[in-house]
């Protein structure tokens, strides 16, 4: 398993391209399963869990190529040859589960593997389930597979979710572009990655509107025809790399940054000190003067602060002037980096959901073990800026949501290579 050596090397200066989203690239993939007709991502993600999701597509008997050195997927699912997608690739990445709700419309049938949980907590589907028996789906659960039918196809329903589930809001949102009737689905999810799923599914002849908005209403339709759509902008990438210049000071301009993708984190960066300026090019950012400073941090659902961004964020407050209070409120078990980043001299004290942090002067490098794929890079950050080594290892975790990470902060000065074993 390969690492990552980090040497703390001063101020970063320069600019570092952001890729496609990630989590919009894994919704908007499946998306091809509803119609016959070839779909074309372009400014797609260089990254793991897109090779994941292509074997996955390819197991059901959809074409999928890549071209452009990966950042255009050409997708056709005009012959599908089996509704199961397997345990063996489900469990690699929990979104592979959002091949159910365009199956089920597609096809009336889809047995997929329950994903199991991972290192960030259980994760279970009950909110997809409960979504797509509103709109008339039966689903069982026999040996770790849920078995779904939808005889006569799906009928639109009105249905409102217990938590805004990212995951469930686009299963049920792709599943209701082919229902037939309308369905309103409330407490919906409202992050950009399902605003940019919406927008490729209208171009492929869907009629949705609240996209963005807690009520997302769907009239169905009898098919969906071909499209090409460009992923949107990776917003946790986005911030990740933002948080680089934060922690080490100097100025970074993050190409194809956009405010509107990352309002809640800015006001908290704001208030640590850090200034954030909106270019046509994208988002600089650069300390405002001397130590970052401590503020609270809460997760939400968007528009609130991003989970997928408090593993680095909390590298940034463990060297900040004063104690911040980060409280967790997504997933059970977000906090694995906290004992990783203790190794480098950080004082973190967790008490479940929340963890309390009191900025030290400078964290020192250390080895450490990467235990989920924002934390990895949590780790990495904290390296940047900590006096003398770090090695991060496992970095399959970084694998997955992180293209080419060396060679962008390499592009900005940073000290940073990848040791092969
Ligand atoms: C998406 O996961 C993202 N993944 C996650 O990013 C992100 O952390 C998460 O949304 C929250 O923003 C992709 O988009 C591929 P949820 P998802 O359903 O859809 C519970 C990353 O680092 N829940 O909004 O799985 C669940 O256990 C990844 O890129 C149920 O209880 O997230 C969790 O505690 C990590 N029942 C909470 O809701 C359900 O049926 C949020 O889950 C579904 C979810």
């Amino acid at each position: 398993m390969d690492s990552i050596l980090v040497t703390g090397n001063g101020e970063l200066n320069g600019q570092i391209p952001i890729a496609g989203a990630k989590n919009a690239c894994l919704t908007l993939m499946p998306a091809t399963l509803l119609s016959e007709e070839p779909l074309t991502l372009t400014n797609a993600p260089r990254l793991s869990d897109i090779k994941t999701m292509t074997a996955l597509l390819q197991s059901l008997g959809a074409e999928v190529s890549t071209l452009q050195d990966g950042q255009v997927i050409a997708m056709s699912s005009h012959d599908l040859t089996s509704h199961t997608a397997d345990y063996d690739i489900v469990r690699k990445m929990r979104a592979s589960n959002l091949v159910l709700g365009p199956m089920l419309a597609r096809l009336g049938q889809a047995i997929v593997s329950l994903p199991g949980g991972c290192a960030i907590g259980a994760r279970p589907m009950d909110l997809h389930i409960e979504g797509l028996e509103a709109l008339g789906a039966e689903i069982e659960l026999k040996d770790g597979y849920l078995h779904a039918v939808a005889r006569g196809g799906l009928k639109g329903a009105v249905h409102e979710m217990r938590f805004a589930s990212v995951g469930a809001t686009e299963n049920i949102v792709m599943a209701a572009t082919l229902a037939k009737g309308t369905t309103v689905l409330k407490n919906a999810a409202r992050e950009p990655e399902i605003v940019d799923l919406v927008d490729c599914l209208r171009k492929m002849g869907a009629q949705i509107a609240g996209e963005g908005t807690s009520t997302i209403e769907i009239q169905g339709v009898d098919r969906l025809h071909g499209a090409t759509h460009q992923v949107v902008t990776d917003r946790i990438e986005l911030g990740t790399y933002m948080l680089a210049p934060a922690i080490c000071g100097g100025e970074v301009e993050l190409l194809g940054g956009r405010l509107s993708l990352v309002g809640a984190f800015v006001e908290k960066l704001d208030a640590a000190g850090i200034d954030v300026e909106e270019t046509a090019k994208g988002l600089k950012v650069r300390r405002r003067n001397g130590r970052v400073q401590a503020v609270d941090v809460t997760t939400e659902p968007f528009p609130g602060f991003p989970t997928d961004l408090q593993a680095q964020m909390m590298a940034l407050l463990c060297t900040a002037e004063g104690t911040s209070v980060l409280e967790e409120k997504i997933f059970e078990n977000r906090f694995m980096h906290a004992p990783e980043l203790t190794r480098m001299g950080a004082h973190i004290d967790v008490q479940g959901g929340t963890a309390t942090v009191t900025g030290v002067e400078r964290l020192k490098g250390a080895p450490v073990m990467a235990t989920d794929l924002r934390a990895s890079v949590s780790l990495i950050l904290a390296g940047l800026a900590a006096e003398g080594e770090t090695v991060v290892s496992r970095v399959y975790h970084l694998d997955r949501g992180y293209e080419h990470v060396v060679r962008k902060l390499e592009g900005v000065g940073a000290k940073i290579e990848r040791i092969k074993s």
